[in-house]
């Protein structure tokens, strides 16, 4: 038997045209704990279930204006987690067929048994409260899910800046052995990203290139002081020992498991390789040159000719466009991949924005 007090939290909506019913009904649940809310029509039902908590509809299904099986019809539409429970006057089996159809709970004939009514209504509690433990959990399982793919996301966000900061800082390393600044490394990366979409390369070789191309001259860190740093020209065994630079690089960065550090492993090593097999250190031709390698080259070559060095002054972005599709002697057409060198002619106007705007000290605004 249910006792008085134990269904306060369970409120419970009694819609019945005929006050006397109503009355009783409401006596009825009450006398059990039940907080009830007395309705003496459909309309009113609706109102309130608009505004307040309700548990369980009990309804009379004939009410002027607007019948039981429209209300319920209506919750079902609207509060689907509430159980509607129909009560008529007639043991019309049609009646009860439809409103078991329409998604009613329970059907009960007047006059009803008080004992009927409140197993139903027992039962009508008990069916609310797992729907509503159920939504309850479900709700709390999204808002967990959403919460850990937050983390996830500002985890992979970290990494990828950490990331990002290690490669600087691996590169800062090689810089302070060599005149070359950072924004160099960095251009780099901006101008193999751009050349890369250019060559209609998909997105994810696109990132790989730009994360991956800063570290291409990361072997100098082992090339020694009085060679690197050479004022004048240098003999054919220091340039021997120059062209280390590309295999000691590749050995730094080999071996990770990581597609964009074995990237980078073959960047080092090719960046120095010519279309033509002219380059080093292997002196590998055409596509035998892995396709980053042939397009970091390009980049480098660019960046090179427009900055100034202790033994030459910059070239103007114009100027440096032509020897790289003319040639000059030294440069040759013949040295970059006739694929590249058209990426790269129909992005050089980029080139020159990326140089200007990272070039600190801008001093090719000047020429
Ligand atoms: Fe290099
Ligand atoms: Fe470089």
């Amino acid at each position: 038997m249910i006792g008085r007090g134990k269904h306060s939290e369970n409120a419970i909506l009694v819609v019945d045209d005929e006050p006397f019913i109503l009355d009783a009904l409401s006596c009825l649940l009450k006398d059990q704990g039940y907080p009830v809310i007395a309705c003496c029509g459909a309309r009113d039902a609706t109102k309130t279930l608009e505004s307040l908590r309700v548990d369980v509809v009990l309804a009379d299904i004939k009410m002027p204006h607007v019948s039981g099986l429209d209300l319920l019809e209506e919750i079902r539409r609207e509060h689907p987690e509430i159980p509607v429970i129909l009560m008529t006057g007639h043991a019309d089996m049609n009646v009860a067929i439809t409103a078991v159809k329409k998604g009613a709970f329970d059907f009960i004939v007047k006059p009803y048994k008080s004992v009927h009514v409140l197993h139903s209504v027992e039962r009508a509690v008990e069916y609310n409260r797992l729907i509503r433990m159920e939504r309850d959990y479900k709700r709390m399982l999204e808002e967990t899910v959403n919460e850990r793919t937050k983390e996830l996301a500002d985890a992979l966000l970290m990494v990828r800046s950490l990331n990002n900061e290690i490669v600087q800082c691996l590169t800062a390393v090689a810089e302070y052995k060599d005149n070359e600044t950072g924004a160099h490394n960095i251009r780099i990366g901006l101008y193999s990203s751009i050349m890369a979409q250019a060559l209609d390369m998909p997105s994810d070789f696109v990132e790989t290139i730009s994360f991956a191309s800063p570290m291409h001259d990361i072997g100098k860190i082992g090339i020694p002081d009085n060679i690197l740093l050479k004022k004048g020209p240098l003999t054919p065994n220091e340039f021997e020992v120059i062209k280390t630079h590309t295999i000691m690089g590749e050995n730094i960065l080999k071996g990770s498991r990581h597609p964009k550090m074995q990237m980078a492993a073959r960047i080092a090593l090719n960046h120095h390789e010519r279309w033509d097999g002219t380059g080093y250190p292997k002196g590998l031709r055409a596509e035998e040159i892995p396709l980053e390698g042939r397009i970091v080259m390009i980049c480098d070559q660019y960046d090179a000719l427009v900055s100034r060095r202790p033994y030459k002054a910059p070239m103007s972005h114009d100027e440096a466009v032509k020897v790289i599709l003319e040639g000059d002697g030294r440069t040759l057409p013949g040295h970059f991949d006739p694929k590249v060198v058209e990426a790269f002619s129909v992005t050089a106007p980029s080139f020159d924005r990326i140089y200007r705007t990272s070039n600190p000290e801008g001093e090719r605004q000047s020429l």
